[in-house]
């Protein structure tokens, strides 16, 4: 398919979405979409999958216009849409999720089950998931609900394929695997617009790229022409200084305990001892199924933990009450908006408040001032893009509904922070923002449990790293001792005995 948007805009009351903006996609080709939280990316792709019409503009395919795109339009263009968010139905089976809408029939009316699951199944095989077709969608983990959108999506014969974000909750096997689908349907002339904040996936995987600002059309052009630092530039529109922004500081000389583990155990994990300190940045890290994200869960009282204790300086904690670990001290950031985090019924300031509001507020009656400027400072500090603080909380673009939550524990003001993967689907120039305040925060004395799979992350921010690998602490290094092969090696284990 070779598809042309030509002058489009939008705009969603005053806020002007897009503006006059230009794109072209090839048959065959990989073509990456770039551009900050709140750019206009989903909404691009929103008027080309036919979700709201644009005010103004063409889209041709393959040199005819299509006059007032709705999704079923779309869907008969064989367009498919693979959402930045999950889109699920929870209570279905995973083969009626991804026929839903399109069921296949029998006699004319009856759903024909066999032929969809043996269908759904032959495409959850080909991806390698080990997905069972027939399982309820709520018994799977984000990474195979995030599977399941993307094997939909391949399910009927596509010819244009938008992936909006499609790696956050995947590990780097599966994101291997999908990169090969996607270079095996490329061959066969399948089209993607493949969206994400990840340079180094976007250089891997796509052919060109445009990229977006404040809802402009910027550029357009080959990645093979321009190299990383150079799109971070075109896409911010300045000069992007990837500062070290951790070397300023001082590692702090072993100060008081703030948090200390001991021998915790849990379903995927087992004999887990560490100490937080005041003022220190420890990361943990490990591949997809060593227990990582598990024992995030559990530190937060949001998974059970089956033996071991969590104390700080007042005693020990009550793992099973996430408002009594909140009370005492402990603020946390949840990964995966996706799923948890937002209430989408709710404003962009009340989502913001909700974590104060349930740990420190005890008064009768709210103060709306207070509230006003709680948000405004992390508006400013996480330069979250919002109009109105008012309006629905899912007004905002993915990264900036990421920020909110954010800004929602860091108001807790904690003595200390455990933050999952924090920084999921937010662009560049503002996870160096959050770096930044990650380390600011422990310059005034807080101490941070961060967990990240990225090495620059670890880089930037760790004092020290634990590794874990099949559920244990494979290595504890130190910022002298962690180096990115090192840390490779002691997640897959191949480094197991050395750093003991
Ligand atoms: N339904 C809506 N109502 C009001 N404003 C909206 C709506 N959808 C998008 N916007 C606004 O349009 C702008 C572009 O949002 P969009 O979701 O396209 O950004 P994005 O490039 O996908 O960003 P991200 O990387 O954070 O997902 C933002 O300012 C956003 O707040
Ligand atoms: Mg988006």
């Amino acid at each position: 398919m070779r598809l042309e948007m030509k002058h489009i805009s939008k705009s969603f009351g005053p806020v002007r979405a897009l503006k006059d903006v230009s794109f072209d996609v090839q048959s065959g080709e990989i073509h990456g979409l770039l551009g900050e939280n709140g750019a206009g990316k989903t909404t691009l792709m929103n008027v080309l999958a036919g979700t709201f019409p644009q005010d103004s503009g063409n889209i041709i395919i393959d040199g005819k216009e299509v006059f007032g795109m709705t999704p079923k339009k779309s869907n008969d263009l064989k367009i498919r849409f693979i959402h930045q968010e999950l889109n699920l139905c929870n209570d279905l089976k995973v083969y009626q999720n991804m026929f839903l809408g399109e069921e296949y029939s029998k006699h004319g009316w009856k759903v024909d089950k066999e032929r969809e699951l043996i269908h759904a199944q032959q495409v959850l095989d080909s991806m390698n998931t080990g997905i069972d077709a027939s399982t309820v969608v709520s018994e799977l983990d984000t990474a195979q609900k995030q599977l399941v959108e993307i094997a939909r999506a391949l399910l009927f014969e596509s010819e244009l394929i938008i992936m909006d974000e499609p790696t956050t909750a995947l590990n780097s096997k599966e994101i291997e695997k999908l990169f090969s689908i996607m270079s095996a349907l490329k061959e066969k002339s399948v089209s993607f617009i493949y969206i994400s904040h990840k340079m180094p996936e976007l250089f891997s995987i796509c052919d060109r790229y445009t990229v977006l600002r404040d809802g402009e059309f910027i550029q357009s052009g080959f990645f093979k022409d321009i190299n990383e630092q150079g799109a971070t530039e075109l896409l911010i529109g300045k000069r992007f200084v990837a500062a070290t922004i951790r070397s300023a500081r001082a590692v702090p000389a072993t100060s008081g305990m703030v948090l200390k583990a001991t021998n915790l155990c849990g379903a995927s994990f087992k004999d887990i001892s560490f100490t937080l300190h005041q003022g220190e940045i420890v990361v943990f890290t490990g591949l997809q199924g060593s227990g990582t994200d598990e024992l995030a869960t559990s530190l937060f009282g949001a998974s059970r933990l089956t033996g071991g204790t969590v104390e700080t300086k007042n005693g020990l904690l009550d793992m099973r009450s996430i408002r009594d670990v909140m009370r005492s001290g402990i603020g946390m950031i949840p990964r995966n908006r996706k799923e948890r985090g937002i209430l989408p019924d709710l404003s962009i300031r009340n989502n913001n408040s909700l974590a104060f509001f349930t740990a420190k507020h005890n008064k009768p009656f709210v103060n709306r001032k207070e509230e006003i400027e709680r948000f405004e400072k992390s508006r400013k500090r996480l330069e979250i893009k919002v109009s109105s603080d008012l309006d629905l909380i899912t007004s905002l673009s993915g990264g900036n509904q990421q920020k909110v939550i954010l800004s929602r524990w860091l108001e807790l003001d904690s003595d200390v922070y455990i933050m999952d993967n924090p920084t999921q689907g937010i662009d560049v120039g503002a996870k160096f923002a959050i770096y930044k305040l990650v380390v600011e925060l422990a310059e005034q004395g807080k101490s941070v449990l961060f967990f990240t799979s990225e090495y620059p992350e670890i880089h930037q921010l760790a004092d020290r790293c634990f590794v874990l690998y099949k559920g244990e602490i494979s290595a504890q290094l130190t910022r002298e001792e962690f180096s990115e092969e090192l840390i490779m090696a002691c997640s897959t284990g191949t480094h197991r005995e050395a750093h003991k």
